[in-house]
């Protein structure tokens, strides 16, 4: 049993027509139209696959294929929406190999005894509203609904305004439900496969994740006739903080990333010092330890570079992830599908989160990795080759009709 490389490229062609780029990326950000019309596709997809299509509180579209009546279904899925000028292979290739799947369980009317079922969620990225994987993270009940709809994108808009406006607020509970196990397929995002010339990896877990907004008040006055000596640079605070953060993973060690990747900075003109910066703080790290230790020097070092330059502070630490572990049983699975194809694969720790993360919470959980070129992505250099994504699409298929118990 194999899927259809054909047609999954078709699919990959046609859905990532929807919010192109020049440069061959992906500009379809949440809650956007083109996030919507990107939907719309896929939604119809669905029913054209003889899937029951629900929609719930969150926007998170599920397409459930008949058979296995009562039991847990098997879920698979990932996320549709893409950071700003991103890549089209981040979340939609998730989506169209479960797609894939499905197609081609049909095309062999293959009956299973648990129901195979695919997920789409809302704003995995958290590019547009913050945190990420809000989706999956209110199924999970790790995020209250009411706080995922008050969440507001840059120019004040609400999720849940947004979310109703595209048409995708659903009537049904966004709840955790009884699954026998859920898996994401994904591009690694990351150089390991492609170094090793593997096509195929065997997600072990994720690591562990943590958000922080810092925002820095100083005194916003004209850059010419005030003297250095009575400034108070909120950016000049900021520029300080920057370099700090940069150097906590040196100072911890073990393979933890930081990154300080949104800064904004008002009035952000060229004859006004810096009254007001706002900036993002991501830390990242294998070792849940390191997280904390982590956070404890970006305390320090805001209070430090604050008092230096005579500003006022608010810092926010936000949103965490623990270090995620995926079930044995599940991981098994795919090393047995992937195994059985004969082709190379490794098992690897993803560095980037992903909806699994949360789903794991809540069922047995696995993913699958295929190979970035050059370890790139959140770009619009983004890409996969074909035959990596058809090995790593045949995996998903053979472990999942494992789980779901195909004959
Ligand atoms: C999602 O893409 C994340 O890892 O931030
Ligand atoms: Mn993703
Ligand atoms: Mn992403």
């Amino acid at each position: 049993m194999r899927i259809n490389r054909k047609r999954l490229e078709e699919s990959m062609e046609a859905l990532g027509r929807i919010g192109a780029t020049l440069k061959g990326g992906l500009h379809r950000v949440a809650l956007t139209d083109d996030d919507r019309r990107g939907r719309d596709l896929l939604v119809r997809w669905m029913r054209e696959a003889g899937l029951t299509v629900t929609v719930d509180q969150m926007g998170n579209i599920f397409g459930q294929r008949p058979g296995g009546d009562g039991r847990p279904p098997v879920l698979m899925g990932s996320h549709a929406d893409s950071v700003p000028t991103g890549g089209k292979y981040d979340g939609q290739l998730g989506v169209l190999c479960a797609l894939e799947t499905i197609r081609s369980l049909n095309d062999r009317k293959i009956e299973t005894r648990h129901p195979v079922a695919m997920a789409i969620f809302t704003n995995e990225e958290g590019a547009r509203f913050q945190p990420a994987m809000i989706g999956s993270g209110v199924m999970a009940g790790k995020i209250p609904l009411e706080d995922a709809y008050n969440a507001r994108d840059r120019d004040g808009l609400r999720l849940g305004d947004e979310l109703e406006r595209i048409g995708y607020l659903g009537p049904e509970p966004c709840l955790p439900r009884p699954l026998r196990a859920y898996l994401e397929l994904h591009i690694e995002q990351g150089p390991i496969l492609e170094e090793e010339h593997l096509p195929v990896g065997v997600v072990e877990g994720i690591v562990a994740i943590a958000w922080s907004r810092l925002t820095l008040t100083g005194v916003q006055d004209h850059a010419g006739p005030t003297p250095m000596r009575i400034r108070h640079d909120a950016l000049v605070a900021a520029a300080e903080i920057i370099r700090g953060v940069r150097e906590i993973p040196r100072k911890i060690g073990g393979d933890m990333v930081s990154t300080v990747g949104r800064l904004d900075v008002a009035p952000n003109i060229p004859n006004a010092i810096p009254g007001r910066v706002s900036m993002s703080i991501d830390l990242r790290a294998p070792d849940e330890h390191h997280i904390t230790r982590g956070l404890g020097l970006v305390d320090r070092l805001v209070k430090e570079a604050a008092r230096a330059e005579g500003v006022t502070y608010e810092l926010e630490h936000y949103w965490r992830v623990p270090r995620t572990r995926f079930a044995l049983e599940v991981v098994d699975a795919i090393e047995a599908a992937v195994r059985s194809l004969g082709c190379g694969h490794r098992r690897i720790l993803s560095g980037a989160g992903h909806d699994a993360q949360y789903m794991a919470a809540i069922c047995p959980t696995g993913m699958i990795f295929v190979p970035s070129r050059g370890g790139r992505s959140h770009c619009e250099e983004e890409f996969t080759p074909m035959d990596d994504i058809e090995h790593g699409a045949n995996t998903l298929l053979l472990a999942a009709s494992t789980l779901a118990g195909a004959p």
